[in-house]
């Protein structure tokens, strides 16, 4: 398909209040899509995706430019060929249901203002076009996103390995069961590997038929008993969504789906946390989207430090807001270690978030009882992810809460 810039799928969300909106134009006559650059150049919000130089009409070709969950709006031009935008219009309604549809025409007649939103559109724009109208069509969006974002309430939490064997299953397991117990946050844990996740092993909870892609399959009909009827329990409050067993056939369950799950599990949790497998699959790719925190989890060799970096720049280059992305080194030496911390840090050009100490008997030992938060005050990887879960979970105290706290702290686990 002919567009002028490239159809780079943009891993950040959009939205007036600091983030962009991402805006692909379709068939725009010359003169409207100049205007339309210049508008764009003045709209620090809005981002032009792409220019696409022919309909729709294709049921192949439809969205196969458009990954992931499209682009927030979609402006068609319906001068050139009438039926073919009213068929493009129809198409983008059906399958991105996300994207708002704006048609823009020389032509005002009412009638064919209302064939255009009867075919999906929400704003009818006449040429030449407003900056007035545009700006305030534009805001309409940014405001529903807005409000669709703040119904979503729990935070996204996306671990990612610079390479395989980086701890993250290790660190995910620990953050989420530690947020669940010590800060009784409504914590869930997505094992997101398409076969042989383990945190179900590191929670010792290796007899489960459920897994979390069945649940995604049945995205659906998806309501609060169906997600129910697929969460483990862990004694620590930490609710799990396990991966499929080595034994089960690989499934091909639609990016998308993973990502609308997720959006529904938001909304249920405080803190959904998600274990992916190493590399950007289109699973990881569509749950880093809507991620509140990656944490892109490293050890401190060459080879994983080398990963942070290409990662580092995919995500900048692919619109993912740098404030999102933190850099964890696990397996960290405080002595003797080949690599500096200083070193780390000029190689991945930021600064580490946090370090976590290695520890192997510790963590092996936490694994065989499969219960991260039970013996904290032995385990100093299971201190440091406290002191990060404070940070993340800790709710502002109350009065009533300050006297409990002589009892019921958490430093009382180490008889502080
Ligand atoms: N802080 C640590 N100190 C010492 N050993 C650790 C630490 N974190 C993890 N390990 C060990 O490293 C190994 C790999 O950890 P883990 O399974 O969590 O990695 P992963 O990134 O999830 O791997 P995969 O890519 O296979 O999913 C395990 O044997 C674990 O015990
Ligand atoms: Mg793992």
């Amino acid at each position: 398909m002919d567009t002028k810039e490239g159809a780079r799928t943009p891993l950040g969300e959009s939205s007036p209040t600091g983030e962009r909106l991402s805006l692909v134009t379709i068939c725009l006559d010359s003169e409207a899509g100049a205007e339309l650059r210049q508008f764009v150049r003045g709209t620090p919000f809005l981002r032009l995706q792409a220019e696409v130089h022919s309909y729709l009409t294709d049921e192949d070709v439809v969205l196969s430019w458009m990954q992931g969950p499209g682009p927030d709006i979609c402006l068609i031009d319906f001068d050139r060929d009438r039926p073919s935008a009213i068929t493009t219009a129809g198409r983008i309604h059906e399958k991105l249901p996300n994207t708002a549809i704006f048609a823009i025409s020389s032509n005002s007649q009412p009638n064919l203002i209302i064939e255009a939103m009867r075919c999906g559109c929400t704003e009818y724009i006449v040429k030449p076009a407003d900056r007035e109208q545009l700006l305030e069509a534009v805001a309409r969006v940014g405001g529903r996103k807005r409000e669709k974002r703040e119904q979503l309430s729990g935070q996204v939490l996306v671990f990612l390995g610079a390479k395989g064997g980086s701890g993250v299953t290790t660190l995910a397991t620990h953050l989420a069961a530690l947020l669940a117990k010590l800060f009784s946050r409504r914590t869930v844990l997505i094992d997101l590997h398409p076969t042989c996740g383990e945190s179900s092993l590191f929670l010792g909870m290796t007899r489960h038929q459920y897994h979390f892609y069945e649940l995604a399959e049945s995205v659906d009909r998806l309501d609060s008993d169906l997600l129910q009827s697929y969460v483990l329990h862990h004694g620590s409050g930490l609710d799990l969504l396990p991966a499929p067993d080595f034994r089960e056939p690989e499934r091909r369950v639609h990016a998308e789906s993973v990502g609308q799950s997720v959006d529904f599990i938001r909304t249920k949790y405080e803190y959904v946390v998600i274990d992916c497998a190493p590399g950007l699959n289109d699973q990881n790719v569509e749950v880093i989207r809507r991620a509140d925190h990656l944490y892109l989890v490293t050890v401190p060799e060459v080879p994983a430090l080398r990963n942070v970096a290409r990662l580092l720049d995919y995500f900048d280059h692919h619109d993912l807001p740098q404030y999102k992305v933190d850099v964890v080194v696990n397996r960290h030496l405080a002595k003797n270690s080949a690599i500096s911390d200083s070193e780390i840090e000029k190689a991945i050009r930021r600064k580490v978030f946090w370090k976590v100490p290695n520890s192997y008997q510790k963590v092996i030992r936490t694994i065989n009882a499969g219960d991260p938060t039970a013996d904290i005050s032995d385990s100093d990887v299971a201190r440091s992810l406290m002191s990060w879960a404070e940070a993340l979970g800790a709710k502002p105290r109350t009065s009533t809460d300050s006297k409990k706290k002589a009892n019921k702290s958490f430093l009382g686990l180490f008889g502080r």
